[in-house]
């Protein structure tokens, strides 16, 4: 990979996006289309345009300078492509990176990112005890510090932070459902009901993925819950107050053409199969010699 300032120079600026561009939303990976399904129901009548740098996932162990570069370097990918708006969606990259993309583009080119959700957790948790499955850049980060200081010390409530880089790479290869998988889940998760958690906040976009497995292993002993809803929330909010929210139904375009990095289009292709609701229509393709 040639080496990429965090701060390139916008040259050439692109022309102000009309309300029918599409919305780009980016992930190290392709865990961002647990955000991507919610706001693809939440906003029926927008394109999505979606980018998962499948050539670097996962950006988890990854160090906080290089998770600036691979974010900015997808972000401005969204840019010229025409986007209208991006959303990083993704946790550890949002953790390195919301400020100075915000303070890059202004307001030409909104940028909506990611934080663990721990509020909801900490204002229902019963046993003042909320466990956060997330990656340990995304715990380096400022974001969630913030979080955590703002409403759960105030509020009395224990957060235990939890790590484990082999879930990304199962996700990604579709075996969430796996013995290995769920062995990796336990090995993590026993320890935190052990400590009387009972909300589990999936600080990751790809856990959302892992919600069958947590629940087939756990039940009702432990809430889990994620940030992909409040996103799009946020995501229509900010669409309005730029006079960018489409109104023109979609009609037989696809909704959400998905552009991976990594050349693996075609073994991606069944792993999205059972990731991406029938409802929404995709389509996949490499894309990504033009960013190097
Ligand atoms: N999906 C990403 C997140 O939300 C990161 C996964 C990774 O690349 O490690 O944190």
């Amino acid at each position: 990979m040639r080496a990429i300032l965090p701060l390139y120079p916008l040259e050439n600026p692109m022309p102000k996006a009309s309300a029918d561009a599409p919305i780009g939303i980016f992930d190290s990976g392709i865990g961002g289309l647990s955000v991507a399904q919610e706001i693809a129901n939440y906003l029926p009548n927008e394109r999505i345009l979606y980018y998962a740098d499948t050539a670097h996932v996962p950006y988890g162990a990854r160090d906080d300078q290089n998770i600036r570069e691979l974010t900015a370097q997808a972000i401005e990918w969204l840019y010229r492509q025409g986007c209208k708006i991006a959303v990083v969606a993704c946790n550890t990259a949002s953790a390195f990176s919301l400020d100075f993309l915000r303070e890059h583009y202004g307001e030409n080119f909104p940028i909506v990112g990611l934080v663990p959700a721990l509020k909801p957790a900490v204002l229902q948790t019963q046993s003042k005890v909320v466990a956060v499955l997330a990656t340990p850049a995304t715990f380096r980060g400022q974001l969630i510090k913030d979080v955590v200081l703002r409403f759960a010390e105030p509020s009395g409530v224990d957060v235990m932070p939890v790590t484990c880089l082999e879930l990304v790479p199962f996700v990604e290869a579709g075996l969430q459902n796996s013995e290995q998988c769920k062995t990796a889940l336990k090995n993590v998760l026993d320890p935190i009901l052990a400590k009387q958690a009972d909300y589990l906040v999936l600080g990751c976009t790809h856990y959302p993925f892992l919600k069958n497995a947590i629940q087939n292993l756990y039940g009702d002993q432990l809430t889990l819950v994620d940030s992909g809803l409040a996103v799009a929330r946020q995501t229509a909010r900010i669409l309005i107050k730029n006079n960018l929210l489409s109104e023109l139904p979609l009609q037989n375009k696809t909704q959400l053409s998905c552009y991976v990095s990594g050349h693996n289009a075609d073994t991606l292709t069944p792993v999205l199969k059972h990731l991406i609701q029938e409802k929404i229509s995709w389509s996949i393709c490499d894309v990504i010699d033009k960013l190097q």
